[in-house]
C-alpha cells in the first residue's frame, strides 16, 4: 500500500483531487450512447479454459466473473467468446455460436448484475491465430493462407462466401448477447485475431476488395458493424477493441511493421461513422506480444505448457525445444525483452495511442495496459488521454483493487509484478495468479487459483432461491 506521499499522489493533491471523495474521476459514471456504467474501471478480457469442450458454459466461469463484480469494477468485458466453433482459439471457452447458449450467458449476466456491475460480451474469431485446435476443426480460416510466423500456425484463405457467412456469425452473436440481457458487445478486433488479420498491412495479402488499401482492409470489420446494427438496432452498446499499432516486427525485426497509429486513427473514425459506441485501445499484431501483456516472458512455464501446441503449429516442436534448452531460452528472453518495457514503464504504455485516437473521435475511449495505480488512472482520465481504463492481470492479482481505490488506497499491498505466469499457465492450468512471491506460501497461491472451483454463492442463498448449483448451464 502506498502512504499517500508518492509523487503521483502529491500531484493529485495539488490538482485538488482527493482519492477518498465522491469527486474522484475514477468513480464518476461514464455515459456511452447506449449504456451508463458506475465507474471508469473495466475488467479487461481475460479467461481460462473454464467451460466444457462443446462450448457450453460452466458455473466455474460464473465464479470467475463474480470475483471481479464483487471487487468493485463497473463493467466486466468478457474474454474471447467464439461466434462460431471454427473461430475458437482453444477448446473449453464458452461460445455464442447458437441460440442454446443464450441461457448460460443470461445466468452469468444476472449474477454479475446483482453486484451493480455491467457485462459486455467480446465477440471473437481467431482466424489463423489459434493455440490448441479442436479435433473437429483442424483447419483455420482467415484472410490469408500465409503461415503465421512465430508458431507456424497454418491457415486457409476465406473466399467471399465464407467472409459473408462470418459477418452473419458476428451479427447472430450480437443478437444472442442482447437476448441474454447482456449490456453490450465488443468486437475483438485486436491482438492478431481475425479482424487484425484483415486490418493489418503486414498480414492481409488479399488481392480482392478485402485487401490492399486501408479502406479495403477495413471493409470486413465495417461490414460486421453494419450487420450488427441491422440485427440489433441502434440502441445496443457496441464497442471495438483495436490494436492501435501493430508493432508486427517486435519479435522478428525483418518482418514488416504493419499498421501505424495513423492507420488506426482512420479506422476508428470509420468505426464511429458505422455505429460503434466506444473504442478499447490495445496494441500488437499477435498474442501474446512483447507489449501486450507487457512484461516478463516466463520461459520455464512455457517449457511446461507449450507441449500442448506441438501438434498445432509447424514451428511448435522447434519452439518447445527453444523453451527447454538453457542457452536458447536466454536468447529468446533477450529477443522478447528487447521490445517489452521494463516493469516501471508498463503501466499506461498504450496511453499515447489512446490520446491520439481520443482526439480523432467523439465516442469514449478505454485504454488497456498495466493499470493498477489510482493516481495514474485518475490522471489519465483528467488529462483527457482516455475516458476509462481496463485491467486484466492487475485484477487477477488483486480482485478487489477497485474497492481498495474506493477506500483511498493508491495501490494494492502486493501489486501485480507483470511476470506473465498467469498467461503462460493458462494453456494447461486454471487461470489465476502464479507469482509465488505475492503469497505467504505456495499453498496459499494454490488455494487462490483453485478458489474458482468452489461454489461462489452461499448455499443458504441458493436454497432460498430453490436452486442447486448446476453442473452445466
Ligand atoms: C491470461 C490472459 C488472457 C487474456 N485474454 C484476452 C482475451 O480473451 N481477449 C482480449 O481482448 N484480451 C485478452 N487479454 C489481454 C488483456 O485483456 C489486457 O488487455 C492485457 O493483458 C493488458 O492489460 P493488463 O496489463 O491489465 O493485463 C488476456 C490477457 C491475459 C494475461
Ligand atoms: S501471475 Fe500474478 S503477478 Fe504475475 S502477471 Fe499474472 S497476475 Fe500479475
Amino acid at each position: 500500500m502506498t502512504t499517500g506521499n508518492s509523487p503521483a499522489e502529491a500531484t493529485d493533491r495539488a490538482a485538488g483531487l482527493d482519492p477518498a471523495t465522491a469527486e474522484d474521476p475514477i468513480f464518476s459514471p461514464l455515459e456511452f450512447r447506449n449504456l451508463t456504467v458506475k465507474n471508469r474501471v473495466f475488467r479487461s478480457n481475460i479467461s481460462g479454459r473454464f467451460d466444457n469442450y462443446d462450448g457450453s458454459g460452466s458455473p466455474v466461469r460464473i465464479n470467475w466473473e463474480l470475483k471481479f463484480a464483487r471487487g468493485g469494477v463497473g463493467t466486466i468485458i468478457s474474454s474471447f467468446v467464439p461466434v462460431v466453433i471454427e473461430g475458437r482459439i482453444v477448446p473449453n471457452y464458452a461460445t455464442i455460436d447458437h441460440d442454446d447458449r443464450i441461457r448460460f450467458w443470461r445466468e452469468l449476466g444476472e449474477r454479475v448484475h446483482e453486484h451493480g456491475c455491467k457485462f459486455i460480451m467480446q465477440l471473437s474469431h481467431g482466424g489463423r491465430q489459434r493455440d490448441i485446435v479442436g479435433f473437429e476443426r483442424p483447419t483455420s480460416f482467415g484472410p490469408t493462407a500465409q503461415i503465421e510466423r512465430i508458431h507456424g500456425l497454418r491457415a486457409n484463405a476465406m473466399d467471399s462466401a465464407h467472409i459473408k457467412q462470418t459477418v452473419r456469425d458476428f451479427a447472430d452473436g450480437a443478437r444472442r448477447a442482447r437476448a441474454a440481457g447482456l449490456d453490450g458487445v465488443e468486437l475483438h478486433s485486436a491482438n492478431g485475431y481475425l479482424f487484425t488479420q484483415f486490418l493489418s498491412s503486414a498480414i492481409n495479402d488479399r488481392e480482392d476488395e478485402y485487401g490492399g488499401s486501408l479502406e479495403n482492409r477495413a471493409r470486413f470489420i465495417l461490414e460486421v458493424v453494419r450487420a450488427i446494427r441491422t440485427e440489433v438496432g441502434d440502441d445496443f452498446h457496441l464497442q471495438a477493441k483495436i490494436s492501435a499499432v501493430d508493432h508486427n516486427n517486435a519479435v522478428l525485426p525483418w518482418e514488416p511493421r504493419g499498421n501505424t497509429i495513423n492507420d488506426s486513427v482512420q479506422v476508428c473514425r470509420w468505426l464511429e461513422e458505422a455505429g460503434v459506441d466506444a473504442i478499447h485501445v490495445s496494441t500488437g499484431s499477435m498474442f501474446p506480444h512483447p507489449r501486450n501483456p507487457a512484461g516478463f516472458f516466463p520461459v520455464d512455464v512455457a517449457a511446461q505448457t507449450y507441449g500442448a501446441m506441438i501438434s498445432t503449429a509447424r514451428f511448435g516442436l522447434r519452439n518447445y525445444i527453444v523453451f527447454r534448452t538453457p542457452g536458447l531460452r536466454r536468447l529468446f528472453q533477450w529477443i522478447w525483452g528487447r521490445t517489452t518495457p521494463d516493469a516501471d514503464h508498463i503501466e499506461g504504455l498504450t496511453l499515447p495511442d489512446a490520446r491520439r485516437i481520443k482526439k480523432a473521435v467523439s465516442i469514449p475511449v478505454i485504454c488497456t495496459g498495466g493499470f493498477q495505480t489510482a493516481s495514474v488512472i485518475r490522471r489519465a482520465i483528467t488529462e483527457g488521454d482516455c475516458d476509462g481504463v481496463s485491467m486484466a492481470r492487475t485484477l487477477v492479482a488483486n480482485n478487489d483493487l477497485v474497492n481498495l481505490f474506493a477506500g483511498g488506497h493508491d495501490q494494492a499491498p502486493r501489486p501485480c509484478t507483470y511476470c506473465n505466469r498467469c498467461l503462460i499457465h493458462t494453456l494447461q492450468n486454471p487461470l489465476g495468479c502464479y507469482e509465488e512471491k505475492r503469497f505467504d506460501s505456495r499453498e496459499e497461491m494454490v488455494e487462490q487459483v483453485l478458489s474458482v472451483y468452489r461454489p461462489s454463492w452461499p448455499p443458504e442463498a441458493e436454497a432460498e432461491r430453490g436452486e442447486a448449483a448446476p453442473a452445466t448451464v
